[in-house]
């Protein structure tokens, strides 16, 4: 089986709800832990600043989505686990990304598309209100954080998907244009996942304020499930629990057998009262574990940023080396550098030290071929009159002689001159 890289990243602009739980961090443990998977979750805390100004909420954001993935089981020696602002060569790529991109292209974002329709129905300037160019630009950040590290898979909600399409065609077009770097990827959606209900039964969501926070204080939660919308059945009358969000949540967390035995009493007509304690009881039960660990994180935060580091050391052994080939293939390079076909054609331009070293090296290895006679020079009677001499025949030899055999003989003689400059001849 192929190697796969599975890769997806959470935005931090919320506290980390069941919805985010059930729908990205659980199946993408579960993704890291099959063999053959390479797998890069992230902090995209990057993207935060898009949606959101508040610094302290995104900072506070990032230490509990990143206590969250640990608490919840991530093993950081198998997954690379990383914040998006530690690696510097991903904004470096949404710049070469955003010049391959056309602006056509962003301006069916739907995430741009959904603030002109706001626009429009505010009667406010459509295209541009309330839209930075970072909102704008943001399917092209996304793009580089995906190409980085050439992901094959991205597991993502079904809002998503356009992005995941957006990266295939600025790859497209970077691979085109350059050269073949990039892998396409694909969008993983989770149609199961997507259903996960909120107390007033539509999507949980942060923008709908439906959510069931992961790790809040016991009595929060039971009093937050208490609020969950319910029919107005009796106890003793059946109830519906494919229509009950009260059963759905409890499904989620379930075995097939304990949801066969609530979908049983269901049936038998559970009061509401009842089943929302039950499923109180069963959730505090599944979430008190990582609820300590998650606290104690909290309380190490040196101890959650180291591991974060050491996820950003593992993730730039790749992203640097491969930033550097993608600037390359782009035309950005040092100045010496010639890429590989065009080597053999064009000599490599060495720095003056390295030249100035191959000098001295030739040197000496003529003066070795020439020890003999430059010692018998010396060893003469009148060394200057037998220096000059020698240089005379030396000299009147070099027209006689072509190609590499003058450049030696000429090679000779200067080393020859400065040797016997100090008998100025
Ligand atoms: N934009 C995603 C969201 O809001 C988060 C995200 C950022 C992401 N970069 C990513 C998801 C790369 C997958 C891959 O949900």
């Amino acid at each position: 089986m192929s190697q796969k890289t599975v890769l997806t990243g959470i935005t931090t602009t919320g506290t980390p709800h069941i919805g985010n739980y059930l729908g990205a961090i659980k199946p993408a443990i579960a993704a890291s832990q099959k063999p053959g998977v390479e797998s890069f979750f992230f902090l995209a805390d990057y993207h935060a600043l898009i949606k959101c100004h508040d610094p302290e909420r995104v900072a506070q954001s990032s230490r509990e989505i990143a206590a969250t993935w640990l608490a919840m089981g991530l093993d950081t020696d198998v997954a690379t686990f990383y914040r998006q602002s530690d690696i510097p060569e991903i904004p470096e790529l949404t710049w070469i990304l955003t010049c391959m991109t056309g602006k056509g292209l962003m301006n069916r974002s739907h995430a741009y598309k959904a603030s002109v329709d706001a626009n429009q129905a505010a009667g406010k300037n459509e295209l541009d209100d309330g839209v930075t160019m970072g909102l704008f630009s943001y399917p092209m950040l996304m793009a580089a954080d995906i190409l980085m590290f050439n992901a094959d898979i991205v597991p993502v909600g079904k809002d998503q998907i356009q992005h995941i399409e957006m990266t295939r065609d600025i790859a497209g077009s970077f691979n085109h244009t350059y050269s073949p770097l990039f892998k396409m990827p694909e969008a993983q959606v989770d149609v199961e996942t997507q259903l996960i209900p909120g107390l007033d039964g539509r999507k949980m969501s942060k923008s709908y304020d439906n959510t069931l926070p992961l790790f809040c204080a016991p009595d929060t939660l039971y009093k937050l499930i208490k609020q969950i919308d319910t029919d107005s059945k009796l106890p003793g009358e059946a109830k519906d629990p494919d229509n009950s969000t009260v059963f759905q949540l409890y499904n989620c967390f379930a075995s097939l057998d304990q949801a066969q035995q609530m979908r049983d009493k269901f049936v038998n007509g559970i009061g509401w009262g009842d089943a929302k304690r039950e499923l109180f009881e069963f959730l505090d039960e599944k979430l008190a574990g990582p609820r300590d660990e998650y606290n104690r994180l909290m309380n190490d935060l040196p101890f959650v940023e180291a591991v974060l580091q050491k996820g950003a050391a593992k993730a730039r052994q790749k992203s640097v080396p491969f930033m550097e080939e993608i600037r390359i293939a782009a035309g950005i390079r040092p100045l010496p550098f010639v890429p590989d076909s065009a080597a053999k054609k064009v000599k490599k331009v060495k720095s003056a030290a390295d030249l100035a070293k191959a000098a001295e090296g030739r040197r000496r290895g003529i003066l070795m071929q020439l020890k003999s006679v430059i010692a018998a020079v010396e060893a003469s009677a009148e060394p200057a009159s037998a220096a000059a001499q020698l240089l005379a025949e030396k000299t009147a030899l070099l027209g006689a002689l072509k190609g590499k055999a003058q450049d030696k003989a000429e090679n000779e003689l200067q080393v020859l001159t400065e040797e016997f400059a100090k008998y100025s001849c």
